[in-house]
């Protein structure tokens, strides 16, 4: 009876994500999504467990979301894994966070694969672990064919240090004469960044309740529309995903004009 009735429940609620799922299709999704995982920390020390705990699980939400991306059609999810910062923390929660692309590769590549999903990585690549760098580099060429969604992973990622490379490299072209000194705007800029490929994001969410960027893509957010929730990253579901782009689908953008009556 008691089975019985918990069954009903999950379909209950399966039907009403599932209802979502369609409504929010019909809508403008957003291209790319950005996102701040925050808050794994304190997930676990809620539940009395060792910080790298709430990292694990933080994982698994990364495998939730991405899949959900993928089918409601957002072209590009990116996740910040860790930042240039993040190598300050203890060193066994760094070595638990550099094994992790290793264990979720490993697990999820072969569904990832089926689900079209494209994997990719920003970031200083050169001083990762070597196991770390193998597990990705692996990944990007199993799925380098595929053109569902790009799920970017941000790792040993810091946005000052993604500029001053790109600002090197461009100086590097002007003093050797390729470029002059006019060519640099905007769009040059942009292509010289680690997110040359992809489109800018739409849409930033950040877990956990902290409201600030963090060194995160502080070029590509310029005109992004931003979502913040109390939950911790690894309680993100299905639901919050869908709470963020129903948000974003209400947002009017503005790009700094003005729209319809609002020209009168
Ligand atoms: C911030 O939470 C989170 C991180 C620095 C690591 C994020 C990593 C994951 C979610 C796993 C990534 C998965 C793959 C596949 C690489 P915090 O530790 O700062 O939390 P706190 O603020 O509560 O302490």
């Amino acid at each position: 009876m008691l089975h019985k009735l918990i069954r009903r429940k999950a379909e209950r609620q399966n039907q009403s994500l599932a209802e979502r799922i369609s409504r929010s299709k019909k809508e403008c999704i957003p291209s790319h999504i950005a996102i701040i995982m925050d808050g794994n920390g304190r997930w676990a020390k809620k539940r009395a467990l060792p910080r790298v705990a709430g990292h694990h699980e933080g994982m698994k939400t990364v495998r939730k979301i991405t899949r959900l991306a993928n089918d409601l059609g957002v072209r590009a999810l990116t996740v910040y894994a860790f930042s240039t910062e993040n190598w300050k923390r203890p060193k066994l929660e760094v070595d638990f966070i550099m094994r992790l692309p290793e264990e979720f590769l490993g697990t999820y590549l072969p569904e990832l694969i089926e689900q079209n999903v494209k994997v990719i990585m920003m970031g200083e690549n050169d001083t990762l672990p070597l196991y770390t760098q193998n597990a990705i580099r692996k990944a990007m060429e199993a799925t380098k064919e595929n053109t569902g969604l790009v799920l970017n992973f941000a790792l040993n990622y810091g946005s000052r240090a993604e500029i001053t490379q790109a600002m090197q490299k461009i100086a590097q072209q002007v003093q050797e004469g390729t470029l002059t000194y006019s060519d640099v705007n905007e769009e040059l800029i942009s292509q010289h960044l680690m997110t040359c490929d992809l489109p800018e994001p739409d849409l930033l969410i950040r877990t956990s309740g902290e409201v600030r960027l963090s060194n995160f893509m502080l070029w590509q957010l310029a005109y992004t529309e931003f979502w913040f929730t109390d939950t911790l990253w690894p309680d993100f579901d299905e639901s919050c995903l869908l709470d963020a782009i129903d948000s974003y689908q209400n947002r009017n953008r503005r790009y700094g004009g003005l729209k319809g009556e609002d020209t009168n």
